[in-house]
C-alpha cells in the first residue's frame, strides 16, 4: 500500500489512507490539477527573475517597475480619498471622477470621443475581460510577437488561438505579408500594443494604416494596449482608434502604472464604442466587480496633472535610456535604442537565455532573454531585455557591473 492520503480520482488501487502519514514527507500520487487551458503556463518569467534578483542581491533590470514613487500630489489624493470615506465598492463602471478624466484625456491628447469608459484592475484586467468577452472557442486572435506575457495566457483562457505576426530585429518593423498571412477565416480580434513591449517600437502611421485596413477588411475588433502611450522619445504615439474606420471597432486600453509610476496600484481603464465596453464590463462584473476605490480617485488626479509632469518624466527616462545604452555599448553589447517604453533590447552576441541565467552570479544583474516573449524562439535568440526605469545611480552601478564582464566572453 502506498503511503499518503489517496486523492479522489487519482487511481489508488486499494486500501484506506494510513491515518498518521506525515503530509510533509509522504510522496503525493500523480494527479492532474490544472485544466488543459493552463498547459504551458507556469510561473511568469518576471516572478522567476525577480526572485532570482532578490536571492542573488542583483540589480533587477528584468521587471519593468520604477524604483521611485509617482507624483506626491497623486499620493496625497489617495490619502485624502482614504480618509474621506471613499472605501467601499466603486460603481461597476468605475468612479465618475476617473471615468470623466479618461474621457477628457482621450479628447485632449488624441481628439477621440469614446462612447464609454470602464475602469479595470490594471490594464491586465481590461485585456483579460475583453478577450473573454469577445472570443468564442476556436476564434483567432492576431497578435504581434514578441508579446506581453498575459496575452497568450488570456487568449488560451478564452479558448481562442493566437496567430502571431513576428517583429524581427533589428528594425522590429511590421511585415505586411506576415500580417496578411496571420488573418484567417476565424480571425476575430487584432490585439495590438504600441508603444510596444518588449521591443520599444512605436508603430508608425504606415504600419497602423496596414493594420487598420486589415481590421476593416476582415471586420476585426482591435484591442489596443497603450499603457506606454506617454513614454515616447522619438516619433509620436498614434492611437489606432484615430485611424479611419477604427474608432467604431477599437477598444483602447491604458493604466496609471507606467505613465505615473504607480505600477502597484493596478488602476486601468478601457474606452471605445459602447457595445465593446459593455461586453467587457459584463465579464469584469464577475471577475472583480470593482476595486481600489480610493486609488481610482487618485488616478483621476493623475490624469489631470499638467502636461509638464509627463514632459519631465519623458525627459528623465530619455536620459536613463541613453545612460543604459552607453553602458551596454561600453560592455561590448549591441543595444537597439528604443523609440518608446522603458525597455532596451541588446544583442549579447551569444545565447541570451544562458547569458541571462548566468548574469546574476557573474555580475549581479538580472535581465530577461527576449526569446521568452516569442513563440518563434529562433527569431531573437541573442537578445536580452533590460529595463531603464531605475534611478540614475542604479543604472550607473549596473553599467559598472556590466563593464566588469570579460568582453571576450560577451562577444563570443
Ligand atoms: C504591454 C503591457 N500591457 C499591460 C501591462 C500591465 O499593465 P497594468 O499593470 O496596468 O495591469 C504591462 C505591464 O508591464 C505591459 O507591459
Amino acid at each position: 500500500m502506498s503511503s499518503g492520503s489517496p486523492l479522489r480520482g487519482a487511481g489508488m488501487s486499494s486500501g484506506s489512507p494510513r491515518p498518521h502519514a506525515d503530509p510533509g514527507t509522504a510522496p503525493r500520487p500523480e494527479r492532474r490539477v490544472g485544466a488543459a487551458r493552463l498547459d504551458g503556463l507556469g510561473t511568469t518569467v518576471f516572478t522567476e527573475m525577480t526572485a532570482l534578483a532578490v536571492r542573488t542581491g542583483s540589480i533587477n533590470l528584468g521587471q519593468g517597475f520604477p524604483d521611485t514613487d509617482g507624483p506626491s500630489s497623486v499620493i496625497e489624493a489617495a490619502v485624502l480619498a482614504l480618509r474621506g470615506g471613499e472605501n467601499q465598492y466603486a460603481p461597476l463602471p468605475g468612479v465618475p471622477a476617473l471615468r470623466e478624466a479618461v474621457f477628457e484625456h482621450q479628447r485632449r491628447n488624441y481628439g477621440l470621443e469614446p462612447e464609454d469608459v470602464l475602469v479595470t484592475f490594471g490594464a491586465t484586467e481590461a485585456i483579460a475581460a475583453a478577450l473573454l468577452a469577445l472570443c468564442d472557442p476556436g476564434d483567432e486572435v492576431v497578435v504581434l510577437e514578441p508579446y506581453y506575457d498575459s496575452y497568450p495566457a488570456c487568449i488560451a483562457f478564452a479558448g481562442a488561438r493566437r496567430r502571431q505576426v513576428t517583429l524581427r530585429p533589428p528594425e522590429f518593423a511590421l511585415d505586411a505579408d506576415a500580417l496578411r498571412a496571420a488573418i484567417g477565416p476565424r480571425a476575430r480580434v487584432m490585439l495590438l500594443n504600441t508603444p510596444h513591449n518588449p521591443t520599444g517600437r512605436v508603430l508608425d502611421r504606415a504600419e497602423l494604416e496596414l493594420i487598420a485596413a486589415a481590421c476593416v477588411e476582415h471586420d476585426l475588433v482591435c484591442l489596443s494596449d497603450e499603457v506606454y502611450e506617454h513614454l515616447v522619445y522619438e516619433g509620436e504615439h498614434i492611437p489606432p482608434a484615430t485611424l479611419p474606420g477604427m474608432a467604431e471597432r477599437t477598444l483602447t486600453i491604458s493604466s496609471v502604472g507606467k505613465s505615473f509610476s504607480f505600477t502597484g496600484w493596478k488602476v486601468g481603464w478601457c474606452s471605445g464604442p459602447a457595445d465593446l465596453v459593455a461586453a467587457t464590463r459584463t465579464v469584469k462584473q464577475y471577475l472583480t466587480f470593482a476595486g481600489g476605490t480610493p486609488l481610482q480617485h487618485a488616478a483621476a488626479a493623475a490624469l489631470r496633472l499638467p502636461s509638464t509632469y509627463l514632459e519631465a518624466l519623458r525627459g528623465e527616462l530619455l536620459g536613463r535610456r541613453d545612460r543604459l545604452c552607453a553602458g551596454l555599448v561600453a560592455a561590448g553589447l549591441r543595444p537597439f535604442v528604443p523609440a518608446g517604453t522603458y525597455f532596451v533590447n541588446a544583442d549579447v552576441g551569444t545565447d541570451a537565455a544562458a547569458f541571462c541565467a548566468e548574469l546574476p552570479e557573474r555580475c549581479g544583474i538580472v535581465a530577461i532573454p527576449t526569446s521568452v516573449f516569442y513563440d518563434d524562439a529562433a527569431a531573437a535568440p541573442t537578445l536580452a531585455r533590460f529595463a531603464f526605469c531605475k534611478r540614475e545611480e542604479v543604472i550607473d552601478e549596473a553599467a559598472n557591473r556590466l563593464a566588469g564582464l570579460p568582453s571576450a566572453q560577451l562577444r563570443q
